[in-house]
């Protein structure tokens, strides 16, 4: 048959909002894992979905390992950015991140989809994804296209809406 086309997908955010909980909902049920642990360092998910094949860089967001990122971005085709839509006190340490992914010598020159989940929705306090969207500047991002989520990574709930996206992204 066809080859698929193989896609690098970066998948960044702070620590605690949902990464590896939404990578985990995206691989086939037999391989999901059942506990979810924080993320040391980074792993690396391999998955196919229709006609494309996804390697996903599933990064730490704990500060001390946020340095690890900027070392696959030039692998990277796309970004999976996730927030923690209840965690009012930190979202401006979620933009601060976000910018700095979008300004690095490895990124700002490439039109590479980012495709944003405000997760957490499920949560009492959790701010609307529009909300996020102002909290974080997302209308000034002019050189990618850029799309965001609610999503509820335990239901796995929204994260089909952001797959499809991507994928008419880099059909
Ligand atoms: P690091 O690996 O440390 O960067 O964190 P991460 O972004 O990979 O977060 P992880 O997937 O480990 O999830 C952190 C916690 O949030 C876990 O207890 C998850 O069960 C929980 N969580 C993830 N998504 C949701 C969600 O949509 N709603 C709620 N209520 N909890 C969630
Ligand atoms: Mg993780």
């Amino acid at each position: 048959g066809l080859k698929k086309k193989e896609v690098n997908v970066l998948c960044l955010g702070l620590d605690n909002s949902g990464k590896t909980t939404i990578i985990n909902q995206l691989k086939p049920a037999n391989a999901q894992a059942q506990d979810i642990v924080p993320t040391i360092g980074f792993n690396i998910e391999k998955f196919k979905c229709s006609s494309m094949s996804f390697t996903v860089f599933d990064m730490s967001g704990q500060s001390r390992y946020r340095n690890l990122w900027e070392h696959y971005y030039k692998e990277g085709h796309a970004i999976i950015f996730v927030i923690d839509s209840g965690d009012k006190l930190r979202m401006v340490v979620a933009k601060e991140e976000l910018d700095t992914l979008l300004n690095h010598q490895d990124i700002r020159s490439r039109k590479m989809p980012v495709l944003l989940f405000a997760n957490k929705m499920d949560l009492r306090d959790a701010m609307s994804s529009v909300k996020v969207s102002q909290m974080l500047c997302l209308e000034n991002i002019k050189d990618k296209p850029w799309h965001i989520c609610a999503s509820n990574a335990i239901k796995g709930e929204g994260l089909q809406e952001g797959l499809d996206w991507l994928h008419e992204q880099i059909a």
